[in-house]
């Protein structure tokens, strides 16, 4: 279906989410791979249960998938929004908080349930597992620190970026551009621990070629 004349490992970015897609996309590109999306496959391919009881668990269970179903080295970022005073909630539920439901009614539904409290004390972490079909993978983490906003503030980004108040910039993430998101965020921190990790991912791609 691909050309893989070309020398670049190839690695699939194992998410439908646009939002992720386009910041893992420009936090990647120091590694100078072909990046193939599930958007270059013709059909919709089913997406996996996520039944995993932490971002670690969920990120392997989507990259394992992904690259079996699809032939290609998968890289999948589970992540979510962590808040202090709900005990860690939504946690790695964010994407289902409150049932099915849209962005919008996500965030409804957490500033609803911060109605009263004082600590808004939250942080956002992102966990990127690079997986073949076998059983082994790699892995890195980030975290970002910050605030849950009273209201929602700006239009960038996606997701709970509009209350989640960043302190250092003193904006939500939805009022920064994608590059100043991407210099800080969660899912950036991971992903320039990949981009260190350089001849690792290197090794594991052209190893995944092999098999
Ligand atoms: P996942 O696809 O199960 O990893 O879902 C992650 C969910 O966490 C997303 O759908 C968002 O609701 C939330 N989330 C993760 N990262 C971000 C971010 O960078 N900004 C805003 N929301 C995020």
């Amino acid at each position: 279906m691909f050309n893989s004349s070309t020398s670049q490992p190839t690695l699939l970015l194992a998410t439908s989410n646009l939002g992720k897609i386009g910041e893992l996309t420009a936090i990647l590109k120091p590694l100078s791979l072909r990046l193939l999306t599930l958007a270059d496959w013709p059909a919709k391919i089913p997406e996996p249960e996520e039944t995993g009881e932490d971002f670690l668990a969920n990120a392997l269970i989507k990259a394992q998938y992904y690259a079996k179903v699809c032939g290609y080295p998968a890289l999948a970022d589970d992540s979510g929004l962590m808040v202090e005073a709900l005990g860690g909630r939504p946690g790695v539920a964010s994407a289902r908080y409150g049932g099915g439901g849209t962005d919008g009614s996500r965030k409804l539904k957490l500033l609803r349930e911060m109605v009263g409290l004082k600590n808004r004390r939250a942080k956002f972490k992102s966990v990127l597992v690079l997986a073949g079909s076998g059983a082994e993978y790699l892995t890195w983490s980030g975290e970002l620190a910050g605030e849950i906003a009273e209201k929602p503030l700006g239009e960038g980004g996606f997701g709970y970026d509009p209350l989640f108040w960043e302190p250092i910039s003193g904006k939500t993430l939805a009022q920064l551009t994608l590059e100043e998101k991407n210099r800080i965020s969660h899912r950036a921190k991971a992903g320039q621990a990949m981009a260190r990790d350089f001849e690792a991912v290197r090794k594991f791609l052209a190893g995944c070629q092999e098999s």
